[in-house]
């Protein structure tokens, strides 16, 4: 497989779906690169999955900075996107720039902005610097205060209505591609169908252009952690716990 570039991820909507999977690290980035999939994110899900923390939010632009450096140094063929954390872009178009300039300089092909209304001007400031932009709608997580906890989005005809401005907003901004989380199927198929820019789901249903899942989730790292969208395609709890038992057991003979 070539490499793979925004152009080429773009075609594949109608005919391909896209895959994508986050990752933070070196070690699983090589492994990332053996498998094939289109995309890698690093998310600032790195929140959770690496520092254990309860949310996004106090994800700085300094760690994402480091951990894109880091998967750089493992993967050459899936385009990489970063996320810009809570905090890089809220505060100023410029401040936004100086941001996503650090990103792109670690080594991202693009960045990815949670909201509508509120980051059109960000994205086409980025856009018209060839700094190109994924957007994120729906479920939010840097919105975790104002939602009151990760709850699934457009449940009601308003918040709906919401949604699908959102991403129509976001997509004339200059978004090359969305993430749409935690919404109704049908909302998602109808985003789907009306925007020309491919769409990446995850607790979205099927409709969707292309999938994202946490690489630590699809791993089955956490067998505690079992949201309904969440399809696990290996066990890594109990196969790293045991190993780790028997590596402890072989130490203690
Ligand atoms: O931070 C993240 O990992 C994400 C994906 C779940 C889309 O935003």
């Amino acid at each position: 497989m070539g490499k793979m570039t925004l152009p080429l991820l773009r075609k594949k909507k109608g005919h391909e779906k896209i895959s994508m999977v986050t990752c933070y690290d070196a070690s699983f980035a090589k492994l990332v690169e053996k498998s094939g999939v289109d995309s890698v994110l690093v998310g600032d899900s790195l929140g959770n999955v690496i520092k254990g923390e309860s949310n996004t939010l106090g994800v700085s632009i300094s760690e994402m900075e480091y951990h894109v450096k880091a998967v750089k140094k493992g993967i050459a063929t899936p385009f990489f996107i970063a996320d810009m954390p809570f905090g890089s872009y809220q505060i100023s178009l410029e401040k936004g720039l100086r941001n996503a300039v650090k990103l792109m300089k670690a080594g991202a092909e693009a960045v990815k902005v949670e909201g509508g209304a509120e980051v059109a001007k960000l994205i086409s400031k980025l856009t018209s610097f060839g700094i190109p932009v994924v957007g994120h709608v729906g479920l939010t997580p840097q919105y975790v205060n104002k939602f009151g906890g990760f709850g699934k989005r457009g449940k009601t005809p308003e918040d709906w209505s919401f949604i699908l401005e959102s991403a129509k907003i976001v997509e004339k901004a200059g978004a090359e591609m969305i993430v749409l989380e935690g919404i109704p199927d049908k909302l998602a198929e109808e985003i789907t169908s009306i925007l020309k820019i491919p769409t990446i789901g995850i607790g979205a249903g099927k409709s969707t252009d292309g999938q994202v899942l946490v690489l630590y989730d699809l791993l089955g790292m956490d067998s505690s952690f079992n949201p309904s969208f969440l399809k696990k395609y290996a066990d890594l709890d109990e196969i790293i716990t045991n190993a780790l038992k028997a590596y402890g057991a072989d130490v203690k003979k």
